[in-house]
């Protein structure tokens, strides 16, 4: 198992918690040969990148035909009442935690504020399909505000 992220610093948690091996890398240039992975699992990752089309590429090539690409992340909800409710509460919830943490509320409040400009359920999904992955689905959690995302690469 291999875990991978840009921050140094979130890797140094990874490795405390899972023993996982850490490489430092982009997204977008994984240094891997291609078709290495039987899965490859993105958690709240995707929405953070800035190129999306060429991570999920790479993610793509280092996966092996037939194996997984899984990725979990916030969506906003497709009800308008309830997506107003829910981007409050993770706009509070952000601001609590991120002042009860690290003393600074704005730390988390990018969390709503990254779902503005990120895909919605659906047009993920169909991403995936036109990256190359068939058997793609998608299974929404508390009303949309989260999904899980999966496809096989063909
Ligand atoms: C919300 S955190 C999720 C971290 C972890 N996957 C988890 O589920 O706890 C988003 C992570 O994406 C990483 N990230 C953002 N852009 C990246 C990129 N281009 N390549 C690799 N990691 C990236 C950030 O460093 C950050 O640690």
């Amino acid at each position: 198992m291999v875990a991978v992220d840009l921050a140094e610093q979130m890797l140094d948690v990874t490795q405390r918690r899972s023993g996982a091996k850490a490489i430092c890398a982009d997204a977008v240039a994984l240094p891997f040969p291609d078709s290495l992975f039987d899965c490859v699992f993105v958690g709240y990752g995707l929405r953070n990148f800035s190129n999306l089309n060429a991570a999920l590429q790479e993610i793509h090539r280092v996966t092996r035909p037939g194996g997984q690409m899984v990725s979990l992340d916030f969506f906003l909800p497709p009800n308008r009442l309830w997506r107003k409710l829910y981007l409050g509460y993770l706009y509070v919830q952000g601001a609590f935690w991120g002042f009860l943490l690290h003393g600074r509320p704005r730390l988390y409040t990018y969390i709503p504020d990254s779902l503005q400009g990120f895909l919605s359920l659906e047009d993920l999904s169909s991403l995936l399909r036109r990256m190359g992955y068939v058997r793609v689905d998608a299974r929404p959690y508390i009303l949309g505000g989260i999904g899980l995302h999966w496809g096989i690469k063909g």
